[in-house]
């Protein structure tokens, strides 16, 4: 099986690409990790504000021995107007060996992919793909369940603007799960239609909670509700996830959150800290999917 160059989008990748890099994370160990990127250079390229994200890659490629520089758009020749491009070709003129990007723009790594030749890695790009995020989430849910096809995934939030929910989406009905977006109209629009094969949509969170498998809950901004159909109160009231809400979902249901989370608002603390809750497990397998991740773009995998 041939590696993939660059990770761009779920799309992009073979069922056995997914499994691979799956497999590779599950041997990788962050404290005992093989040198598999010594003096490498990683350009971490961040448009966009990141915790989780920019902190494991950066972790994962150091663990693996390759050298790393961040570049954010406040401190940079971004800020001075340099086109996207141009900044790609510059980090390539600097040898850098690969690019992780994140951008507000859907699209954004896939038209710096078309003109650098290292490999490029999506870590966001507006709302349209996270993959790193769906691989991570991937292997969080198969440390928990037997297998994934069959399970049901109910994906609870603003699915819309949510590029954590596409990714997921995307992977997770490859792999034979039954995914249910669900939030109020602005979030969850279309739900007449079946989104994909796999995938449908609902307003009724309570129905949708009924045998789920998986309760993933997406951050909601207030901004996004202002004046929409739906007030700050009445999402609470309809959609957060509560420890009553949880007891809907199948009794061995587990609880995820791509973060960062807003305790109060989609879900409350008592189900962010309770037992069915995998958030933090979530983070720390970030770490071992994205040196995967890296050492199969750089060819490193073995
Ligand atoms: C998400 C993102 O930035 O896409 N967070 C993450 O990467 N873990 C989700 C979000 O911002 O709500």
């Amino acid at each position: 099986m041939k590696p993939p160059h660059s990770l761009l989008g779920i799309r992009q990748l073979t069922t056995p690409q997914i499994e691979a890099i799956l497999k590779l994370a599950r041997r990788m160990d962050p404290k005992r990790p093989p040198q598999l990127l010594r003096g490498k250079r990683v350009v971490l390229l961040f448009y966009e504000s990141s915790t989780r994200t920019r902190t494991s890659f950066e972790f994962a490629a150091k663990a693996l021995g390759a050298t790393t520089t961040l570049i954010t758009a406040a401190s940079s020749s971004i800020e001075k107007g340099e086109s996207l491009i141009d900044t790609g070709w510059t980090i390539t003129s600097l040898e850098a060996d690969a690019i992780v990007i994140r951008h507000p723009n859907s699209g954004a790594p896939y038209l710096l992919a078309r003109h650098v030749p290292v490999p490029v890695v999506n870590a966001g790009d507006g709302m349209h793909q996270h993959p790193s995020q769906a691989l991570l989430d991937a292997l969080t849910i198969a440390n928990h369940k037997t297998r994934l096809k069959g399970l049901r995934v109910v994906i609870v939030g603003d699915v819309y603007h949510s590029r954590v929910a596409r990714s997921n989406a995307e992977l997770l009905s490859r792999f034979g799960a039954e995914i249910v977006f669900c939030g109020p109209p602005n979030f969850v629009p279309g739900v007449s239609a079946t989104i994909a094969p796999g995938v449908v949509a609902t307003h009724d969170l309570n129905a949708a909670l009924q045998g789920a498998d998986v309760v993933m809950s997406l951050r909601v901004q207030k901004e996004r509700l202002a004046g929409k159909h739906h007030s700050v109160e009445d999402y609470i009231a309809d959609y957060q996830i509560t420890p009553q809400r949880m007891k809907l979902a199948k009794p061995d249901a587990i609880l995820m959150h791509p973060g960062p989370l807003i305790r109060g608002m989609e879900l409350t603390s008592e189900v962010a800290d309770g037992p069915q809750a995998c958030i933090l497990e979530q983070v720390r397998n970030g770490v071992k999917v994205r040196m995967a991740i890296m050492a199969t773009v750089l060819g490193a995998a073995r």
